[in-house]
């Protein structure tokens, strides 16, 4: 059951949003491309790194309006295997302030009942960014409520690929018959098997690609993208981005009710 009062104050201009939103009908899964860091912080004549600070400021919240909404899952994009191409300092500040988070937030995780998750090549990490993370992990692995995962050393190729090769050894080893093989056995092989798929991607930042994230798993899901940057996107944005899935008819490849049922299209429709 959601407490409206948590996620906004009665009278506000979220609250509005929110009462617009039918709960009945919130998406399971939601997955964010943070985008917009460095814009941030150019506009204001920062750092880019001062736009990573700000944006942890922005996860903190989203998490907390997720949560609060009570979905299922949040998946937050935070460092593609591209993203070692950027300045070893910039790098090095996106994992001081992923672990600073943790340190941070860790209990209120614990507390909210949220499972802290990583998708990714962790073996990748440094070792104090994994014991961080194999910290948080441990810390919330009992919670039932939203799973958090954070994408770190994330390719959605890459997962694809490990999952590949997993199938390919299950077979040579006489496990698997190759035959058998289909969508659901690829998908119970992926870093989010146990999730959802999401049924709604935002973008933050206006940029109309997907930057290798979950290709798998998004088949099927809208697409927000906002021009807000990643370090101004607060609950007001979020709402508005599933106001704006819930405007949506999700077809998966069929026809809409109106088309199955032969229903004319409405004059008002044809005018348009
Ligand atoms: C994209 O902005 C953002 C990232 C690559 C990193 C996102 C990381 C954080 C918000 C920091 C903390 C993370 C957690 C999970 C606590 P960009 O730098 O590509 O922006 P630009 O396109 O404007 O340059």
């Amino acid at each position: 059951m959601i407490d409206k009062n948590l996620v906004a104050a009665p009278g506000s201009p979220d609250r509005v949003l929110l009462d617009a939103l039918d709960l009945a009908r919130l998406p399971r899964h939601v997955a964010v491309i943070m985008d917009g860091n460095g814009r941030w912080a150019k506009q204001r004549h920062l750092p880019r790194v001062e736009g990573h600070r700000a944006g942890a400021a922005a996860v903190r919240d989203t998490v907390e309006t997720a949560a609060r909404l009570g979905l299922d899952a949040l998946t937050l994009y935070a460092f593609s295997t591209e993203n070692w191409k950027r300045p070893k300092t910039e790098v090095s500040t996106l994992f001081t302030l992923l672990k600073e988070y943790l340190r941070r937030e860790l209990r209120t995780l614990a507390e909210n009942d949220i499972r802290f998750r990583v998708v990714g090549r962790a073996e990748g990490l440094d070792g104090s960014v994994r014991s961080a993370l194999d910290l948080a992990l441990e810390a919330t692995a009992g919670c039932r409520g939203m799973v958090f995962s954070v994408a770190l050393n994330y390719s959605g190729r890459a997962e694809i690929a490990d999952a590949a090769r997993s199938l390919a050894r299950e077979a040579a080893a006489g496990r698997l018959d190759p035959e058998s093989i289909d969508e659901d056995a690829v998908s119970r092989r992926l870093y989010t098997s146990d999730l959802p798929d999401p049924d709604l991607l935002i973008r933050t930042s206006g940029e109309m690609r997907i930057s290798n994230f979950l290709l798998w798993q998004i088949a099927y899901a809208e697409i927000h993208v906002t021009p807000v940057l990643w370090p101004d996107f607060r609950c007001r944005h979020f709402l508005e981005a599933l106001v704006d899935y819930q405007r949506r008819e999700r077809r998966y490849g069929g026809v809409s009710e109106a088309d199955e049922a032969g229903a004319p299209p409405a004059p008002a429709a044809l005018e348009a």
